[in-house]
């Protein structure tokens, strides 16, 4: 049972996720009209924004999953990507978007967008829910971001602590005193 007292301040509520979710979706579907897009799902971390979204978005869409850790039981980047689960469809001549919960360092992203560069896309576009661009390491913008956030960890709608958290339906800060000893 999740502790409530770890919890602090709740950032995006249930309805403004909702909200900012439904304009991304429209925007998304009025650049693609005519169109027809692979939605890739990372995972864990974008499955309920990715979830969301794609019901938002009214042009064709294929959804695909894939899994990446960078991160470990940790707050700290690895600084390096390693691929768990790829996708199993060529995306060569296809628009596609690569979906993320967050983008800390940009690492992550950085990375992901330069292998799916060689897998000669149409288009590639990055879509965020969240971005922090005061942690920015590696030289990456997401196409499409949801909220810019201050420099807090965050859990909630996907966003993980030790995988905890991913299930509550808002966005919240995470105390310190519960990650830091
Ligand atoms: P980056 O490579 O540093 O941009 O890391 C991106 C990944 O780190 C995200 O997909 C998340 O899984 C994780 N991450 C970064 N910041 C947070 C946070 O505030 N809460 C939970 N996970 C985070
Ligand atoms: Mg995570």
């Amino acid at each position: 049972m999740i502790d409530p007292s770890t919890i602090g301040e709740v950032v995006y509520s249930s309805d403004d996720i909702k909200k900012r979710v439904k304009e991304l979706g429209r925007q998304i579907s009025e650049e693609y009209a005519g169109k027809e897009i692979i939605l890739v799902c990372i995972l864990k971390g974008s499955y309920a924004f990715t979830a969301d979204l794609a019901r938002e978005i009214d042009v064709p869409c294929s959804i695909e999953f894939m899994q990446v850790s960078s991160y470990a039981n940790s707050i700290e980047s690895s600084g390096s990507l390693k691929i768990i689960k790829d996708i199993n469809v060529p995306v060569d001549g296809k628009h596609i978007i690569i979906i993320e919960d967050i983008i800390d360092t940009g690492i992550t992203l950085n990375n992901l967008k330069k292998m799916f560069l060689t897998r000669n896309p149409e288009s590639i576009k990055l879509c965020a829910f969240l971005d922090k661009p005061s942690r920015r390491q590696a030289p990456i913008e997401a196409d499409y971001v949801g909220y810019v956030v201050e420099d807090n960890f965050l859990v909630g709608y996907g966003l993980d602590y030790a995988q905890h958290f991913r299930n509550l339906p808002y966005i919240a800060i995470l105390k310190e005193e519960y990650y830091k000893n």
